[in-house]
């Protein structure tokens, strides 16, 4: 109901005052929370912007403060940002450096995060569980910072991270926005759809950063929009790469290496199928399931010329191959 969900809302924005003031006032939060993110190069401003917060290693110092201040235990325990067993009740973030995530709109949904000690056991970042205020496949990190600046630059650079979009964002480019590590779906990138038609995928510099990428662009291509794939240097990401450089160089870097998807993903699979006949075939046959979801027929048509061009095959057979695959999706 709707009143369930507000009152969802409600804590979860008590939450985040929560540990963004513990992080700020408190003693351990000094030591530990706010020099964490000052070591990452954050400063005050971008701390406050995003309203990033600490909550202390202790069993369940955030729960019994939000009791004592009236909030309802079953919202806390409705958001995730409680666990209830055996009648005694915990808190779900411990000992993290928190990362509220916020509606289009700016309500507060849910939370990453982070551990401080990569050599622990525990997953990196632990996230908010799917709730009735909090669907991770609807929700892109930072579109309500971004959202402006998106339709502005009539662009969105896509990311894997939340420290990506921050560090960014600290950088001075605003028109960003984060997966936060999930496989993108279709309804994120509806999200930025309603902004503008142009991404610009900017993931890892690893292997699953580029597979990532590569899964993601059959999904923006299909919503008829125009997708360009940056690649990172081995081992960077986003926010290692903005800490070491200025604005200028980071648009110029992009500017230079965004490439459009069917030079990126064409120059990929051509290195790896290369000198092998049947691996090529099937390199083919996957660039045409990628511009058979393009809507419009003008677009397939130049992307068609392009393909055959890089992959040196004729326009003829994959035209047919075009022809095939548009048929069997029928
Ligand atoms: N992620 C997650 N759970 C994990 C690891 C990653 O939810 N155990 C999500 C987070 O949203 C993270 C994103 O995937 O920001 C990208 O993962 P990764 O590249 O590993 O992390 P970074 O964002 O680079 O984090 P950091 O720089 O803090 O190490
Ligand atoms: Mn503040
Ligand atoms: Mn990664
Ligand atoms: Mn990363
Ligand atoms: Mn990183």
């Amino acid at each position: 109901a709707a009143n369930e969900r507000e009152s969802m809302y409600l804590v979860s924005e008590y939450a985040r005052d929560y540990f963004h003031k513990t992080m700020l006032n408190s003693e351990q939060g000094k030591a530990i929370g706010l020099s964490y993110f000052k070591e990452r190069g954050f400063i005050a401003a971008t701390i406050e912007k995003f309203q990033l917060g600490y909550n202390p290693d202790q069993w369940d110092a955030f729960t019994s403060e939000a009791i004592r201040q009236g909030y309802k235990l079953d919202y806390l325990e409705k958001t995730g940002l409680s666990i209830v067993k055996e009648e005694k009740q915990f808190d779900r973030f411990k000992g993290r450096v928190m990362f509220p995530i916020h509606s289009m709109s700016g309500r507060v949904l849910g939370f990453g995060g982070r551990i401080l000690d990569s050599s622990k056991k525990a997953a990196k970042y632990l996230n908010s569980p799917e709730s009735d205020i909090y669907h991770k496949s609807k929700v892109l990190y930072g579109i309500y910072y971004a959202k402006q600046a998106i339709a502005k630059e009539d662009n969105c650079y896509l990311v894997e991270g939340y420290t990506d979009v921050i560090q960014m964002f600290q950088s001075g480019i605003e028109n960003v926005v984060s997966s936060s590590g999930t496989a993108l779906t279709p309804e994120q990138i509806r999200l930025i759809n309603r902004l503008t038609k142009n991404i610009t995928v900017l993931f890892d510099g690893d292997a699953a950063g580029q597979r990532a990428a590569l899964r993601g662009i059959d999904l923006i291509l299909e919503q008829g929009m125009n997708v360009r794939v940056c690649s990172f240097p081995e081992g960077e990401d986003p926010d290692s790469f903005s800490r070491k450089h200025s604005k200028e160089e980071i648009v110029a870097f992009f500017d230079e290496n965004a490439k459009d998807f069917i030079q990126y993903k064409a120059n990929l699979l051509v290195e790896e199928a290369a000198g092998d006949p049947v691996k090529k075939a099937d390199t083919v046959r996957d660039m045409v399931e990628s511009i058979s979801k393009i809507p419009d027929a003008i677009k397939q048509e130049i992307y068609v010329q392009e393909c055959a061009r890089i992959m040196e095959v004729s326009e003829t057979v994959l035209y047919n191959t075009l022809a095939q695959i548009l048929k069997k999706d029928k």
